[in-house]
């Protein structure tokens, strides 16, 4: 699997941080191998489904593919998906791993014909890989330098035929000419409650986890949109239970178990209240420069991006526009506090940007 980029860094007793994926090992027999036992995500679904099926059917490989999306959605299951409805053996690496061109060149030219080339992160690539990654995907050849200085030349060595599969959580960094020569691009989105609630049921059924109607709900509606986070969350609740409930994850037993851990009815954890009474106590609503935001609340920008301004945004807690981040309404309701005056008064024009 591809290891977690710079895991030590983060606060392990964030429950909610859908980057963490050490669990995801302990998890592989719950992520799902074929597309029909993927929940939700039904339109990249269905249009991976044709393109297989297409391709299958002309005994080619399929086009190169990138999936782009906030972390613990499902990119890498999807990848591995992919391999597994092709029949092609899959080869996987990230973006930071190919740090010399002989790495990338290494790795092509053992290809088995037809495998998928998974790479995660692949906007960390850098340029001299990325330039012999564009003709391998074009024309199944890269370009090698061999010698060096006068005698240096460049020949041409063929690639077999291979689909790349990208996956990024920074879709706006890929650059232009690597997302041109994806011929099926996805952008993956947060899941609704229902999903999630039946991804619950279906992981637990796999862990012989007890568990009722009333508790997948509420660990669903806590997940914040994230399977990889409705994993973990049950997985915390199934301790609680043993240890303190009846054995049975039912909603009585999520409340509190995740209360106990200050996940909040919608999700939220303390950094997430921190950052929306900070927008609306220190600067009046908002908007406000993100940049501003990490310097004052000690965090990553990075880490907001990914982590806390998706979900808050799906909840319609959050707002970003051009000139920064604002809170709504219903955020300064959720943590109890009154909607700022500023807020109240700005321009139509500045509504109209939201949208
Ligand atoms: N649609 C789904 N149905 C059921 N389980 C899912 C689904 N999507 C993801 N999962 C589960 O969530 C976990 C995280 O998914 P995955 O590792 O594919 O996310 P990712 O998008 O690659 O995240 P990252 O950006 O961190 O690499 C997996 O272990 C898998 O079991
Ligand atoms: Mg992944």
């Amino acid at each position: 699997m591809a290891p977690a980029a710079s895991s030590d860094d983060r606060d392990p007793d964030r429950l909610i941080d859908p980057r963490t994926r050490t669990d995801d090992e302990s998890e592989l027999s719950i992520r799902p191998r074929r597309l029909d036992e993927m929940i939700g995500q039904l339109r990249i679904k269905e249009n991976l489904k044709i393109a297989i099926q297409a391709a299958r059917s002309r005994g080619e490989t399929l086009d190169h593919v990138l999936l782009y999306g906030p972390p613990g959605l499902g990119k890498t299951t999807l990848s591995n998906i992919i391999a597994n409805e092709m029949d092609a053996p899959i080869r996987i690496t990230s973006g930071p791993a190919l740090e010399k061109p002989r790495d990338l060149a290494a790795i092509l030219s053992g290809l088995e014909p037809q495998s998928v080339f998974f790479i995660d992160e692949i906007h960390r690539l850098n340029r001299t890989v990325e330039e012999i990654l564009y003709s391998a995907m074009e024309d199944f050849r890269m370009d090698i330098v061999i010698g060096q200085g006068p005698a240096a030349r460049t020949v041409a060595l063929p690639v077999p035929r291979f689909t790349l599969v990208g996956a990024t959580t920074r879709a706006g960094m890929v650059s232009s000419p690597m997302r041109d020569r994806f011929g099926i691009q996805h952008g993956l989105q947060l899941y609704e409650v229902t999903e999630l609630d039946t991804i619950v049921r279906r992981s637990a059924t796999i862990l012989d986890v007890q568990i009722d109607a009333s508790g997948s709900l509420e660990i669903a509606r806590r997940s914040r949109g994230t399977p990889r986070v409705a994993n973990r969350l049950l997985r915390r609740v199934r301790d609680w239970a043993q240890v303190r409930g009846t054995g049975s994850v039912d909603r009585d037993a999520a409340e509190t178990a995740l209360s106990m851990l200050e996940v909040d009815e919608l999700g939220l954890d303390a950094f997430d209240r921190r950052f929306l009474t900070a927008i609306i106590l220190k600067f009046d609503g908002g908007p406000v420069g993100l940049e501003t935001l990490a310097a004052m609340l000690g965090e990553e920008r990075d880490t907001i991006e990914d982590m806390a301004e998706p979900y808050l945004m799906q909840l319609g807690f959050l707002n970003r526009t051009s000139r920064g981040r604002a809170v709504t309404r219903l955020a300064c309701a959720h943590v109890g506090l009154p909607f700022p005056a500023a807020l109240q008064q700005e321009p139509v024009q500045f509504r109209l940007m939201e949208e």
